[in-house]
């Protein structure tokens, strides 16, 4: 019988993760486990072989395929809805992915680093101002992600909170069918009027461009618009908040690399730092799923076309036949090969905001904070054992 897939982990090393990648790797690298609805996609578990997958364009993340790994019910409740643009069928996904392209230009991503900055000092100011001990996903992470990705896009910052909350019911696993369909609608509606607005009155934004240039000429109906805004939204704050915490705690209870971080003045050090805490870390730890369009043989597995590929980026980053003695924490190591963004044509598109905001938020934190420390054991920290992504309910610090 294959075993039962996302496998457990140990909470008590809540930056490992699971334990049985290590022998997977050694064993079997290319197995069949068992999803939630009966699926059996094949698990690749080392470097070479995610790199493989991920960077051949013959295997699809078109989630209409039956193949296709759906990982909760609550994802499977996407069918039938407006889909978001990265899990559309190819031809469709690549029209929609171009018309974002201009969009996340890195040139154009380093000029909002200004922004950030103020941002991040504004929420740092007030949590400052509030009460101590003081939860750094509520008084920070959150307000920041939210307001940074609201910013590009054009969402208004009353209601972040609620569609916060909307998109974390989305990327639950407890979530039901129900309930994750119901948080979409809330979702496409919202985004749908937003839609309507920028078409009456155009917004200088990446929703007010987009509108003008896709929506009013008749290449993307209203829907397809109002989905592809909401994925980016969804993608666009989440696993950046969550990585505001655990980039923080990684931090904290390595105090040795607390300190080597703080020591980096030049900004391509403290990028590969940054790409070491995303490698360590994994935020997006679930597999990136994949369905083969064509039969191809992965670490010598022969995998046929319609059959689904689970690649995992958190047992590929700790692959000690490329990251030397891999589970260690190395701010100074060269990291920038990892997983955390994804690899191939479905590579993170918000990849170089993302880069900017850690940058920013670690060294402005560490910075004005010197003493800033965990108030609670890391035993007491809780972590969000049901979601998409690894987070924690609540960062509780002190200074
Ligand atoms: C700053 C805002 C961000 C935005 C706007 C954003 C947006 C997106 C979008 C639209 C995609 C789909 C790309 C495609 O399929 O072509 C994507 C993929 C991805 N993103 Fe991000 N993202 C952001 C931040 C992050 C962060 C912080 C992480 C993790 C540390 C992350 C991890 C990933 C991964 C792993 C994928 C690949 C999915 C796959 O291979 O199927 N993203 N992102």
């Amino acid at each position: 019988m294959s075993p039962s897939y996302p496998f457990p982990k140990d909470w008590s090393l809540p930056l490992e993760p699971p334990a049985e990648y290590k022998r997977l790797r050694q064993e079997a690298p290319v197995c069949p486990v068992r999803l939630w609805d009966g699926n059996t996609p094949w698990l690749v578990s080392r470097y070479n072989d995610v790199l493989t997958v991920l960077g051949d364009p013959r295997l699809v993340v078109d989630s209409t395929l039956p193949g296709f790994p759906h990982l909760s019910p609550a994802a499977a409740a996407r069918q039938g809805r407006p889909l978001a643009f990265f899990l559309r069928p190819d031809a469709e996904y690549r029209v929609q992915r171009a018309m974002l392209v201009q969009e996340f230009m890195p040139r154009r991503m380093e000029a909002l680093r200004p922004r950030i900055q103020a941002t991040v000092d504004a929420a740092l100011d007030a949590m400052l101002a509030g009460p101590k001990p003081a939860d750094l996903m509520a008084a920070f992470a959150l307000p920041v992600a939210l307001q940074v990705i609201g910013d590009l896009l054009g969402v208004p910052h009353d209601g972040a909170d609620d569609l916060h909350v909307l998109s974390r019911t989305v990327g639950s696993r407890a979530s039901s069918r129900e309930e994750a369909r119901a948080a979409l609608m809330a979702l496409d509606d919202f985004f749908l009027r937003l839609v309507e607005a920028n078409l009456r009155e155009p917004g200088d934004t990446l929703i007010g461009r987009v509108v003008t240039e896709q929506v009013a000429t008749g290449r993307l109906s209203p829907p397809d618009a109002a989905s592809l805004f909401h994925s980016l939204y969804y993608a666009g704050h989440g696993p950046s908040a969550y990585m505001f915490g655990l980039g923080t705690l990684a931090l904290l209870i390595h105090p040795e690399q607390l300190g080597k971080f703080r020591e980096l003045e030049d900004p391509a050090a403290i990028t590969a730092a940054v790409q070491e805490l995303l490698r360590f870390v994994n935020v997006s730890h679930l597999a990136r799923q994949r369905v083969a369009t064509v039969d191809v043989t992965v670490g010598g597995q022969l995998i046929r076309a319609g059959e689904g590929i689970l690649a995992q980026p958190d047992s590929a980053n700790r692959d000690g036949t490329v990251f030397e003695e891999p589970d260690r924490l190395d701010l100074h190591r060269e990291a920038h090969r990892n997983f955390a963004f994804g690899h191939g044509i479905h590579l993170c598109t918000g990849r170089a905001l993302a880069l900017i905001e850690f940058e920013v938020v670690f060294k402005t934190l560490f910075q004005r904070i010197p003493t800033l420390r965990l108030a609670v054991p890391l035993e007491e920290v809780r972590f969000k054992k049901d979601e998409n992504l690894l987070g924690v309910h609540e960062l509780p610090l002190t200074w």
